[in-house]
């Protein structure tokens, strides 16, 4: 995915984030050499992975297969396992109209996705089976703002603007914007992309980068490259 391309959506997601009221915390917008020369002040940032990161999943197809997301707060993994502490972490992000999240789960993170704006947001369901699969056959359920929903396997669940759902670890999804682009919140437990995505097909969690321009603010997946200590 080029860098130009990167900066594009960056702006365009930050314009239609703002449309809905909402906005990003300071550190969106510093600039990369800010970053840079306030590396020390900013650790908790670069260590949280807080930040942009729009992904193609390493397909080069953005628009069929990709997520704008950017990770507003995230907790510790060692107040996980301590059991108190910053347990939680928060994303705002865009599924564009028809552009697909494609198929995973989680092996530690329950998330609640929640349509704050714009389209329906649909999702394809699975539970897992014995080995951690899809279940091609089991029913599965979820809770859907406290109401509990039993669907078929691979069934579809569509949410309206305000609606969500709630998806503990081992849970099957895949999800996309219908009708318009959709604003999505996610509320979960401490994420850490690096280990935590199960995806059903072979594919990456992070764009391969292609630099054409410099970049306009730094992707979470750019920290380790292009910051030094
Ligand atoms: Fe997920």
């Amino acid at each position: 995915m080029k860098r130009s391309r990167v900066n594009e959506i960056l702006q365009e997601g930050d314009a239609f984030i703002r449309s809905f009221g909402y906005v990003m915390p300071p550190f969106a917008y510093f600039a990369p050499d800010e970053m840079q020369r306030r590396r020390h002040e900013l650790a908790g940032i670069v260590e949280a992975r807080l930040g942009w990161d729009i992904t193609d999943y390493g397909q080069g197809r953005f628009d069929e297969l990709g997520l704008f997301l950017f990770t507003v707060r995230n907790g510790r993994a060692e107040d996980l396992t301590r059991g108190s502490g910053m347990l939680y972490a928060e994303k705002i992000m865009i599924s564009r109209q028809e552009q697909l999240s494609p198929m995973h789960r989680h092996v530690v993170k329950a998330e609640d996705i929640i349509n704050r704006g714009g389209g329906k947001l649909v999702l394809e369901l699975f539970t897992s089976d014995a080995s951690g699969d899809p279940d091609p056959e089991a029913e599965v359920s979820v809770m859907t703002d406290g109401i509990s929903r039993t669907l078929p396997a691979g069934g579809l669940l569509s949410l309206d603007p305000g609606e969500s759902v709630t998806l503990l670890p081992g849970v099957w999804h895949a999800f996309w914007g219908e009708g318009a682009d959709v604003l999505i919140g996610e509320v979960s437990t401490v994420n850490d992309d690096l280990t935590d995505n199960v995806f059903r097909e072979p594919i990456g969690r992070f764009a391969a980068i292609e630099e054409d321009e410099p970049p306009l603010h730094l992707l979470v997946s750019d920290y380790e490259r292009l910051l030094t200590r």
